[in-house]
């Protein structure tokens, strides 16, 4: 059986038995907990946990995943074991609150025994200790005693969300080989391969680690396509298969060199590699320096050194997509869709790779002679980082073959070094703001909500580049005082303008406020002598700052339509919100369609004719995430976090200022959309007034 027949034999199995069949969700997760769709269950999660209806009670599907960072991570196994992958298919079928255990387990065994004709006694069950009525059942339906374990058979895709007990089915490939029952020490041996995983998702688990049970039981069943096609083509080895074999048969014609025993985990890296790059690029991922844009870019080089490995230079991704495309673009549309764009995307990286992989990896050989104990100075991998580019990972790999490890701790100290080196460099008042010392956070706290007579000290005042007691009429400067209304340009939102007044006197206009740290800085020109120690009212300029709140609460719109008309793929890369307006940066692949564009503006327009309501609430963290707020990968978030809700379109974490209703956004209009670099897309918009 070819990896299309067991998805077609499996989707027509559960179609059969009143399952919705539905194509794969996207990779990139619409969850901030996760960086990649781990499991099948991910697109799922909302519908367990009852804030979404399900559009059958049962369904079953095809999901592509990743596993490559964070819980559930497999990347450093790829290669030297048959049964590893970074990318990966999981078969699925699902009950939302419809069957549960008996039915679930029932079709699971039906399928494999009587449909896949597997041979009955060479498939091994676990259950979780704590699971009598899963153990009954299997005696019941297949005569099986369950192997009761505890860990193993609990099932979550992150820290927080839903869970709970899981029967596995273990398939024994035969035994002449080393390893052990489920459960045993030597259970890793490879002679018992997880080929099913039924989950019985029926509790909540909080930040605290406390279950509370679901709105409904649910099924979640996962099992690996990998693993069931080298089963059902009786191989030991997952890379032994058809799909992966004609990959490695792409491989070999682009390097020119056979496979063997020595080469074979670099083959499989490649052809593994291959697919997550692939996929997830086709999905939106764009490589780059942080999250799951990093994650990709690793695995990119990783590959790329296996391709060193095997004697080739240069383009090796992006020379393979077209395989991949012809191996899997039938059953994923998308890979075809995005061809041009993927291949130039890998083809970047890697020209841009390609060059620094040789020059590192001589660097490399002219320091391991002088390696000590087999650990590389942290120095060594630092520089390699800094100036070839070499993830961490991808050294350690390198030394992997040799038997070395890399001084970590060394690594790192040279990593923070580096960063208080290149923030001491910044040119600026801000560093002269940050150096200065003494000087108190600035309460902004008002700035939600300001205050009208506030009686704010002068703390200090810089004027020309040097911190000044006293400024006259006319000088440009940068005040801080120990508390304020202003709203400091931060999170892409410009900070407020005003006055700083003594009773009705104007004494300095504020032309913008900033931020270094957590002090803000009225930037302005002194209309009135001041002195550090004064008392002054900081006076916001209001009609500025609701501009400037409706231009951010249609920034939330926008990227809400983007992920509607779009798809979810769609992220934030950047945005300015300046009073009446927008701009935006998004992950996408290519130019929007002006049908889209139009589609874009009117739905946007349309929630603010619905003038729904706008939530400004704060809360912990874990309870945003478990509400589905939208964050900024890469953004570090404190333990309180602020959420803007808007009507039931979007959820977002936000520090900015809002309004309170959408109508007061008044009008959107998208005046141009435009790239601006590869797979980054630009909007401009404006609102209120300007769109009008
Ligand atoms: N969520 C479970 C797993 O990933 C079953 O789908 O194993």
């Amino acid at each position: 059986m070819t990896y299309d027949d067991i998805r077609k034999v499996f989707l027509n199995y559960f179609e059969q038995h009143g399952h919705k069949i539905v194509p794969s969700a996207s990779l990139i997760p619409n969850d901030p907990t996760l960086l990649f769709t781990v499991a099948g269950m991910v697109p799922w999660k909302e519908i367990f946990l009852g804030h979404a209806q399900p559009i059958a009670p049962r369904v079953a599907d095809v999901q592509k995943c990743i596993r490559a960072g964070g819980k559930h991570n497999d990347l450093d196994e790829v290669g030297f074991d048959g049964r590893h992958h970074t990318f990966f298919e999981m078969l699925g079928n699902w009950s939302f609150g419809d069957y549960f255990k008996e039915q679930a387990i029932t079709m699971s065994w039906d399928l494999l025994t009587n449909v896949l004709k597997l041979d009955p006694n060479r498939i091994v069950v676990t259950t979780h200790v704590s699971d009598e009525e899963a153990t009954a059942l299997w005696k019941k339906i297949a005569g099986k005693d369950a192997i009761r374990l505890d860990k193993d058979n609990w099932w979550s895709a992150g820290d927080v969300g839903p869970c709970g007990p899981c029967t596995e089915m273990h398939y024994d490939m035969g035994a002449d080989l080393p390893g052990g029952l489920p459960g045993s020490p030597d259970e890793d041996g490879g002679r018992y391969v997880e080929i099913w995983n039924d989950v019985f998702m029926q509790y909540n688990r909080d930040a605290n680690g406390n279950l509370t049970n679901l709105p409904k039981c649910n099924v979640d069943t996962g099992a690996g396509l990998e693993r069931w096609a080298s089963v059902l083509q009786g191989k030991l080895d997952n890379y032994d298969t058809d799909l992966f074999q004609h990959l490695m048969d792409a491989t070999t014609d682009i390097v020119k060199v056979k496979r063997n025993g020595d080469n074979m985990p670099s083959f499989k890296i490649i052809a593994d590699h291959l697919r997550a790059v692939g996929f997830a690029i086709a999905d939106g991922v764009i490589p780059s320096n942080t999250d799951r844009g990093y994650v990709i870019r690793r695995i990119l080089r990783r590959a790329m050194r296996h391709g060193q490995l095997l004697g080739h230079r240069g383009a090796l991704l992006s020379e393979l997509y077209p395989a991949l495309v012809h191996e899997m673009g039938a059953t994923y549309p998308e890979l075809a869709r995005q061809e041009k764009h993927v291949v130039e995307i890998i083809r970047n990286e890697e020209n841009a790779f390609a060059d620094m992989l040789q020059s590192g990896m001589k660097l490399l050989d002219g320091e391991l002679p002088k390696v000590q104990n087999n650990v590389l100075p942290g120095a060594v991998a630092f520089k390699l980082f800094d100036t070839y580019g070499f993830p961490l990972d991808l050294t350690q790999m390198i030394l992997r073959d040799k038997n070395m490890t890399v001084d970590v701790a060394e690594f790192e100290k040279c990593m923070t070094e580096q960063k208080e080196r290149s923030r001491a460099d910044t040119k600026g008042t801000r560093v002269l703001w940050e150096s200065r010392g003494e000087l108190p956070d600035t309460n902004d706290s008002f700035k939600y909500a300001p205050v009208a007579d506030l009686n704010a000290t002068v703390l200090a005042i810089l004027r020309d580049g040097e911190f000044v007691e006293t400024a006259k009429p006319g000088d440009n400067v940068e005040i801080a005082l120990d508390k304020t209304n202003f709203y400091g340009t931060q999170g892409g939102q410009v900070g407020d303008s005003g006055e700083l007044r003594i009773g009705e006197n104007t004494i300095v206009n504020v032309t913008e406020a900033a931020r270094a740290g957590n002090i803000v800085i009225h930037k302005g020109t002194v209309v009135s002598e001041i002195h550090v120690g004064d008392t002054v009212n900081p006076v916001i300029n209001a009609a500025i700052r609701s501009q400037t709140a409706r231009a951010h609460t249609a920034t939330h719109l926008l990227q809400a339509a983007l992920r509607k008309v779009l798809n979810t793929d769609v992220e934030q890369r950047g945005s300015r919100v300046a009073p009446d307006s927008v701009r935006f940066d998004f992950s996408f692949g290519r130019a929007m369609t002006e049908e889209e564009k139009t589609q874009v503006e009117d739905l946007v327009n349309s929630w603010i004719a619905a003038d729904m309501p706008v939530a400004h609430e704060e809360m912990k963290i874990d309870e945003a995430k478990s509400r589905g707020a939208m964050a900024l990968f890469g953004e570090k978030y404190g333990d309180i976090v602020r959420v803007i809700t808007a009507g039931d379109v979007s959820c977002e974490l936000c520090g900015g200022t809002h309004v309170y209703h959408t109508g007061e956004i008044m009008r959107a209009h998208i005046n141009k959309e435009k790239s601006v670099a590869s797979g980054i897309r630009r909007i401009t918009m404006s609102v209120g007034n300007l769109a009008e």
